[in-house]
């Protein structure tokens, strides 16, 4: 990623003089910014505005990010002239459900929610997973910014489009491809975010370098604690730089009939892993995705694609930075192999039944495969769980 800093920004992209970069998300007629800076949250109000048409707006968020950033926000909405309301849900993976986005319509049609009003996620991927499926079904769509304030939604969910909820199936079963009309990434929000959230956020930052971006997993692996650690400027060109990554990807492939899938590095192990302990705080998504890519790169290494060592390499970052590797780092699981396998194959990657997984030659060299065989794929799972 030093290349990035060294490189001039990309068409689409600008460094303002705040040091605020703006990425564009290249979908025609549904095309939006991101902008990425310190310190954005204090000007949302005047960049919303464009978006809210003259109306009120409704603000979506859960109880610990709105305590923490709300009044920031609406002082901002308020000084641009953007009246609004605001629905705080109960923070957590719980909140992808039926049941909360049922309560969060019955708010937005009491509060008057019309075709015509703006809805803004204020939150982690879960507020905006939840509030961009309202924005996609109520009076079947309705404009929403995303405001994301956790290092996972900055990186990954506030950008491209998918919302959704978790059913009992799986996760993310249920939901809807629906553009944000702007997303704002205020770095600064970030400092609020306990330590064991923004680690799960990293997670999502290595898999871009591990899908298709070595120099830039080099990168993490010379930055990252420090970024970790709070380096704001490293927080912002990391976030910046996973922003252009997957602007680029979505631009080429808005609904994953292809090159999207790659984003998916580690979550067919990953959501079934969530799913057997059941959504919550016994394992975070990042942490999933963080033993899904572990899980992926030793396969691909068990099935002679990867060298060994370029597994290893991937591995000892997560473990050093302490993200979970393994599937008995989680506490008080007790997975099974069967059970596993049966909730890879309830996932939405499944093509002509058969799995899809995202396996790797190397570092950055990840590629989409439906070639595991039933048995290759038990064997190794048994391992996995045994070591
Ligand atoms: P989250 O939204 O649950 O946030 C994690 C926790 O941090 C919550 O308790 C939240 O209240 C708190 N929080 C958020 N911002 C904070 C802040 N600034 N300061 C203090 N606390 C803060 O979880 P997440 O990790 O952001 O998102 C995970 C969800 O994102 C999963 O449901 C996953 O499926 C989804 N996801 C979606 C996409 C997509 O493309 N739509 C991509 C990746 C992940
Ligand atoms: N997080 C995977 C995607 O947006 O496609």
């Amino acid at each position: 990623m030093s290349e990035a800093r060294e490189t001039a920004p990309a068409p689409g992209e600008d460094a303002g003089a705040d040091g605020a970069q703006t990425v564009r998300v290249d979908l025609g007629a549904r095309s939006y910014d991101i902008r990425v800076g310190a310190g954005l949250m204090a000007g949302a109000g005047a960049a919303v505005k464009p978006f809210a048409g003259g109306r009120r707006v409704i603000v979506v968020s859960d109880e610990t990010v709105g305590d923490l950033h709300l009044d920031m926000l609406a002082a901002s909405l308020s000084a641009a002239g953007v009246g609004g309301e605001a629905v705080v849900m109960p923070p957590g993976e719980e909140t992808k459900s039926f049941r909360a986005l049922e309560g969060l319509m019955d708010r937005l049609f009491e509060i008057g929610v019309e075709r015509r009003t703006l809805l803004i996620a204020l939150g982690g991927g879960v507020i905006g997973d939840l509030a961009g499926f309202a924005a996609a079904t109520a009076l079947r769509g309705v404009d929403f910014v995303q405001i994301p304030t956790t290092l996972l939604a900055q990186v990954d969910s506030s950008v491209g489009g998918k919302t959704g909820i978790n059913v009992a199936a799986g996760k993310n079963l249920v939901g809807a491809f629906h553009q944000p009309r702007l997303v704002l990434a205020d770095v600064e929000t970030l400092d609020t975010l306990p330590r064991r959230d923004f680690l799960a956020g990293y997670a999502e930052v290595v898999k871009y370098g591990a899908i298709d971006d070595r120099p830039f997993f080099e990168w993490l692996e010379t930055n990252g604690a420090a970024l970790i650690d709070g380096d704001q400027d490293l927080r912002r060109e990391a976030v910046a730089h996973c922003c252009r990554a997957k602007a680029r990807i979505v631009a080429q492939d808005e609904r994953e009939g292809g090159v999207r899938a790659l984003l998916n590095l580690g979550h067919t192990f990953g959501h079934a892993l969530e799913g057997a302990v059941g959504y919550g705080d016994a394992l975070l998504h990042g942490e999933a995705v963080a033993i899904g890519m572990a899980l992926a790169f030793r396969l691909s290494a068990r099935l002679g694609l990867c060298p060994a060592a370029q597994a290893d390499r991937l591995i000892a970052h997560l473990d050093a930075v302490g993200l979970p590797t393994r599937p008995d780092q989680v506490p008080g699981a007790d997975f099974e192999v069967d059970d596993l396998i049966r909730r890879m194959g309830a996932d939405k990657k499944v093509k002509d039944g058969k799995l899809t997984f995202i396996l790797a030659r190397g570092i950055g060299e990840s590629f989409i495969t439906q070639e595991v065989e039933a048995d290759a794929l038990r064997a190794f799972m048994a391992e996995a769980l045994a070591s």
